[in-house]
């Protein structure tokens, strides 16, 4: 076994192994065969809460409550879960820690792109042994997807609008018969109780294949909405980022709180196209300017400060990674940026040192 400790970022069943045992200790509530956890067990595994032993489950997605239940309700029928938003929305997030939380597994993933061949979602071959052997079950190599019927489990797509429709279609036989045929074989992989699939895909994707209505209709389609409130952005923000200080060994970095707060309320308000206050129009820029971008500039204003600066964050830590995630147009965005700043962060009580830093880094 691999220490968990020494990875650089290990699966979710692997960080949070604790918190799943504690909820299958206390998880009294009826199971779906072959599940892990009960539904309600694996809600509280995502959302958080304090069991009755006193275990503390920490919150994983940050969102409203009825989006997780009905995205757990689904695995448990013969519906697959069909997660979908604009980037940063926390699909991919809550696709591994749904696996992980249900079938105690969320290594089974097929990560979609434009060069998706049938092989990677059925089965492909070892072709010294096809070719030795001819066609056997030892030279069959399996898809994660066919990994997961054989063994009960969550398969996991990943972007499945990248994929080009033809090959999106080998998963109708999937979901629909729950069988996969082998005809080299003569013979088919036929799901067991507890397999499902959970695909994500983003609403925001240009120039990417359509989900077929035959495929759509084996899915149920739960929406990933941003943060509603500023509050519950700076909460999502500080707490990741909290966790990957940890899991990266930062040093720490005390009171980021302040630049938090701004990093969410640019994002907010240049997302949004209007001031927090609901005053001032805004032109929004090309970016999606998400709350997985926030994070990360905020986690390298962190890494900055801890090495670089006086293990404060400062404005200056966090100007760069802003403009990099503004300006994705560069002569666009750049003029939507500055108008930004000159007529309202220069104009903002207290944001001053803000202001100079983001006008440094601009140029
Ligand atoms: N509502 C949220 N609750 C918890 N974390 C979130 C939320 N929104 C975004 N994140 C964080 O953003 C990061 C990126 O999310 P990701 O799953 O890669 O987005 P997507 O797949 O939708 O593009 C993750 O680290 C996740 O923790
Ligand atoms: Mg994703």
């Amino acid at each position: 076994m691999t220490d968990v400790e020494t990875l650089l970022r290990p699966h979710a069943e692997q960080a949070f192994a604790h918190e799943l045992a504690a909820l299958d200790a206390a998880d009294d509530r009826p199971r779906p065969p072959a599940w892990r956890l009960s539904p309600w067990a694996v809600v509280t595994y995502l959302l958080g809460g304090t069991l009755p032993d006193g275990t503390v489950v920490t919150p994983k997605y940050v969102g409203p409550r009825r989006v997780v239940e009905v995205a757990v309700a689904t695995l448990a029928t013969d519906r697959a879960l069909l997660l979908l938003g604009v980037p940063g929305t926390a699909k991919t997030w809550v696709s591994e820690h749904l696996a992980a939380a249900v079938s105690g597994s969320s290594t089974l993933v097929v990560q979609g792109t434009s060069g998706t061949s049938e092989d990677a979602i059925r089965y492909g071959w070892n072709y010294a042994r096809l070719l030795a052997e001819g066609p056997s079950e030892r030279a069959l190599v399996p898809s994660p997807v066919m990994t997961a019927m054989r063994t009960a489990s969550i398969a996991r797509i990943e972007e499945l609008t990248r994929i080009p429709s033809d090959v999106q279609d080998a998963l109708i036989t999937v979901l629909s018969e729950k069988s996969l045929p082998v005809p080299e074989l003569g013979t088919e992989v036929q799901a067991a109780k507890g397999f499902n699939v959970i695909a994500t895909a983003n609403d925001r994707d240009r120039g990417v294949n359509e989900l077929s209505s035959a495929l759509r209709r084996r899915f149920n389609t739960v929406v990933l909405p941003l943060p509603a409130t500023h509050e519950e952005e700076v909460a999502i923000v500080t707490r990741r980022v909290e966790q990957l200080g940890v899991a990266l060994e930062l040093p720490p970095v005390p009171a980021a709180a302040d630049e938090i707060r701004r990093v969410v309320t640019v994002f907010r308000e240049l997302r949004s196209g209007r001031t927090v206050d609901g005053r001032q129009a805004l032109k929004s820029p090309s970016g999606t300017l998400s709350t997985a971008e926030a994070i990360s500039v905020v986690a390298h204003g962190i890494a900055l400060a801890a090495h670089f600066g006086d293990g404060v964050l400062r404005p200056s830590d966090v100007a760069a990674g802003i403009l990099g995630s503004v300006v994705k147009d560069p002569v666009a965005d750049t003029a939507v940026w500055v108008e930004y700043l000159e007529s309202v962060v220069r104009e903002r009580d207290g944001w001053l040192d803000f202001y100079g830093a983001c006008r440094e880094v601009t140029g």
